[in-house]
């Protein structure tokens, strides 16, 4: 596709109009899509679970999972600094030059790091409007395994990462409680030890807002995704046929349920389909998302202590058939989960 180059180099060539391959059909536009401005996804403060609050706030969690999929924490360990020094390299980074930002560019999945824009920008049949920047960052990738240019973005990434994984493994914790189960459960089924990659997403200023999208419809296809979102906004999550926004809270992280943990919890914890909008204005939107996902070879289904009041909703299945699904679809609308439902 001649649009490979992703949508920043686009922009950058001062298009007034946007290429037909970005038009979204009419169904899915912002102007027809219901959408509901209240702000309802529940804000979380973890701070609480170091006190009397811990029920309370484990509990709040639990609805959320089940009701929503999705929720915003605040208090939740991560220093600012680490983050900011992160969001600064994300967008040194795809303010690249394109040439330079090419050198990188990949859509196979098994590398460490690459550079791309849309999901899969040879095979989509509409292109979403943002360039992505994909590293794998557990296991720890060797020094010379990622990206040199910006020169700090390897020990900001490292230490962004490190401090993320305290947080799944925080919350994988706090979900296996709240589904009755001794805290190591979740993350144990997710193997030896769970992968963890980032997606820095970068959404350039678009001419056309309301005739695009930044990420399409979709569920996440690992164990929990721990997305930081700047200050711009557009990140809107499918709930009893209404498109709600998650509203930018500073400092906070937005957490939601992916595909593992619907199965795993036997359909209790939903993963539920979210998507991004470019709204109008001159500024990129930035946002980070960090998956963290079953090894290959861990076994994935519900689990038994889940099974025994409600009969099991999936099969039983290794992660990597799951993957090569997943990798074998355009992200198109439909669920790769659905492939694995009973
Ligand atoms: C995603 O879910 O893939 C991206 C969400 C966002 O950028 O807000
Ligand atoms: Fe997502």
């Amino acid at each position: 596709s001649k649009y490979v180059k992703g949508v920043q180099c686009l922009v950058e060539t001062g298009i007034t109009q946007i290429p037909d391959a970005y038009i979204q059909p009419p169904h899915l536009r912002l102007s027809v899509t219901k959408f509901e401005s209240s702000n309802e996804i529940p804000v979380i403060d973890l701070a609480g679970l170091e006190d009397d609050r811990r029920s309370g706030v484990l509990e709040e969690i639990r609805n959320a999972s089940e009701r929503w999929g999705f929720f915003q924490v605040i208090n939740h360990g991560v220093p600012v600094p680490v983050i900011e020094r992160m969001m600064d390299v994300s967008r040194r980074f795809h303010e690249l030059p394109t040439e330079e930002k090419m050198e990188h560019h990949s859509v196979d999945p098994s590398r460490s790091y690459r550079f791309q824009t849309s999901f899969n920008a040879e095979k989509q049949k509409v292109l979403e409007w943002r360039d992505s920047l994909v590293q794998r960052c557990y296991p720890p990738p060797e020094d010379d395994k990622w990206l040199k240019n910006p020169s700090d973005y390897r020990d900001a990434a490292m230490d962004y990462s490190r401090e993320l994984r305290k947080l799944l493994k925080l919350l994988l914790a706090a979900m296996s409680e709240g589904l009755n189960l001794s805290s190591d459960t979740l993350e144990k089924c997710l193997g030896e030890e769970f992968t963890q990659m980032f997606l820095v997403n970068y959404y350039p200023p678009c001419p056309n807002p309301d005739l695009v999208l930044g990420v399409n419809s979709h569920s996440d296809p690992g164990g929990l995704t721990v997305l930081f979102q700047d200050e711009i906004g557009g990140l809107q999550v499918f709930n009893e046929g209404n498109w709600f926004e998650v509203k930018p809270l500073a400092n906070a992280f937005v957490i939601n349920v992916a595909d593992q943990l619907e199965v795993l919890s036997n359909g209790i914890y939903k993963s539920v389909d979210h998507r991004a909008i470019r709204r109008i204005g001159d500024v990129a939107r930035i946002s980070v998302a960090t998956f963290c996902n079953p090894t290959r070879e861990a076994k994935i289904g519900p689990i038994a202590e889940l099974t025994k009041m409600n009969p099991p909703l999936y099969k039983e299945y290794l992660f990597s058939d799951f993957l090569h699904h997943f990798f074998s679809m355009y992200y198109d609308g439909k669920a790769c989960l659905d492939n694995f439902k009973l």
